[in-house]
């Protein structure tokens, strides 16, 4: 049985998804594409041909997924909010309906005694700023500025916990250079750009949102993996600590007010593009850290492939989800005590972990996952080790409350807590959706008893 006694009785019990991936809704209420409904209907770029277009219809159906956020009895419901319904164009002229639809959700939230912490970019970027250059371009971050100012006025009164960006990583590095996620570049130059004004575009959000409210607890969300070498040999080991720089420091160091990894700089050989103040303001102070974490890596040198010119090595009889990731709970550990001792983090939450499996229907109408309540039993056990080596780790958001489209792979690929049947849009908690309910029920028991 796993340990969970050291989870603080604040412990934030939440559940996350993203706009683009569950809302459908795309051309309504004067909602105007983003670059993922172009990525999506480019023959190719995704399984099965699959779009956001329907999804899981939540942009209609929040009430009934609000009952079951209740039904799981989550503290806090982590959400995007879409730029292109907000200000479809990118720039200019704000769209009331389209703000009015989160207005509607918060309120209902709040209602529900559900926390709302919402974040502003979960990848949909409004396609005509992309036509305009996208994140390679500085105009971009300003832009962003300005939506994360229109949101956080309408909404900083009653949500008080932001996210500026969720993973620039994919944005940057899947989206620019591996092109396997919108826009679908392969441009080591526009990648790194990108990188860059993702992270100029946090530190204006970060003074926009303070500005629009002063009470409001502000974060950045980074997917982090730890890099391990496959060997000790010097190739694979150095070929490691690049993989580190890619993956991890590049997205931690700025932040953190320590500029580029210089390492990593000369491996891109790529100028940033810095002006004066840019990395004072990318260093912003922040309320909070989230870490998405799903896999370690196991890197082998890779002289002759792209930057970083290393690679992850497939290791035989590991677990590995429906994604082919290791499954591997030290490495939430591990990530957590590096957040906190070697950079500082005073408060994290888990933004987002879990596992995609091949969930079926049975004939009684249940969804039995047992290999994803494991997941979250040991990942969960992770989180409560950290805490007990002195990490402030105040949350932990499960991915996801509901399967969703899963960007490249489609709507094959299911990471719910909630199976959603697409041809009907039936819900159905799942196996892992009641055993994370007992958890959460459990830990408020240990709470009150303790009182
Ligand atoms: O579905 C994604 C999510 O959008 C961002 N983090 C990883 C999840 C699983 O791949």
């Amino acid at each position: 049985m796993n340990d969970l006694s050291s989870l603080p009785a604040d412990f934030v019990w939440g559940a996350a998804t993203a706009a683009y991936q569950i809302e459908g809704g795309v051309d309504e209420d004067g909602r105007a594409p983003s670059i993922w409904d172009t990525f999506s209907r480019t023959p190719g770029k995704v399984a099965g041909g699959d779009t956001g277009d329907v999804a899981c219809d939540h942009y209609h159906r929040w009430p009934e997924d609000l009952e079951l956020m209740r039904a799981l009895g989550i503290d806090s419901y982590r959400f995007s909010i879409a730029w292109p319904r907000v200000i479809p164009q990118g720039s200019g002229a704000v769209n009331t309906a389209g703000l009015a639809f989160y207005d509607r959700l918060v309120d209902a939230l709040l209602e529900a005694g559900i926390t709302p912490n919402a974040t502003l970019y979960h990848w949909d970027l409004p396609q005509a700023q992309q036509d305009r250059g996208g994140w390679p371009e500085r105009e971009t971050a300003e832009r962003y500025g300005e939506y994360a100012a229109v949101v956080g006025q309408a909404l900083g009164d009653r949500v008080k916990d932001w996210a500026t960006l969720n993973e620039p990583l994919c944005s940057a590095w899947i989206g620019h250079l591996e092109g396997t996620m919108a826009p679908g570049w392969t441009d080591l130059t526009a990648a790194v750009r990108a990188s860059y004004h993702l992270h100029v575009g946090h530190g204006l959000a970060v003074q926009a949102l303070r500005a629009a409210h002063s009470d409001l607890r502000i974060g950045i969300v980074n997917n982090l993996s730890p890099c391990e070498p496959a060997t000790d040999r010097d190739a694979d080991v150095a070929a490691a600590r690049r993989a580190d720089g890619h993956t991890n420091r590049w997205w931690l160091d700025p932040i953190h007010g320590r500029g580029y990894p210089q390492d990593m700089v000369e491996l891109y050989g790529v100028d940033l593009p810095i002006k004066d103040g840019d990395l004072e303001s990318i260093a912003a102070p922040l309320d909070w850290l989230g870490l998405n974490y799903y896999f370690r890596n196991v890197i082998t040198d890779d002289p002759t492939g792209p930057a970083p010119y290393a690679k992850s090595v497939y290791l035989p009889g590991v677990r590995r989800t429906a994604m082919d990731w290791e499954v591997n709970a030290d490495g939430l550990e591990q990530l957590l005590v590096r957040l906190s001792e070697e950079y500082g983090a005073n408060r994290i939450f888990v933004t987002e972990n879990g596992s995609a499996y091949h969930d079926t229907v049975g004939p009684d109408g249940q969804v039995d996952d047992p290999e994803r309540a494991t997941y979250l039993e040991e990942h969960l056990a992770a989180c409560a080790r950290a805490i007990r080596r002195g990490v402030p780790l105040a949350g932990y958001y499960a991915w996801s409350l509901l399967d969703n489209f899963e960007w490249a792979y489609g709507y094959d690929k299911r990471f719910g807590l909630v199976h959603v049947d697409y041809a009907t849009q039936k819900r159905t908690i799942k196996g892992s959706g009641r055993r994370y309910a007992d958890i959460i029920a459990a830990h408020r028991r240990r709470v009150r008893r303790a009182a």
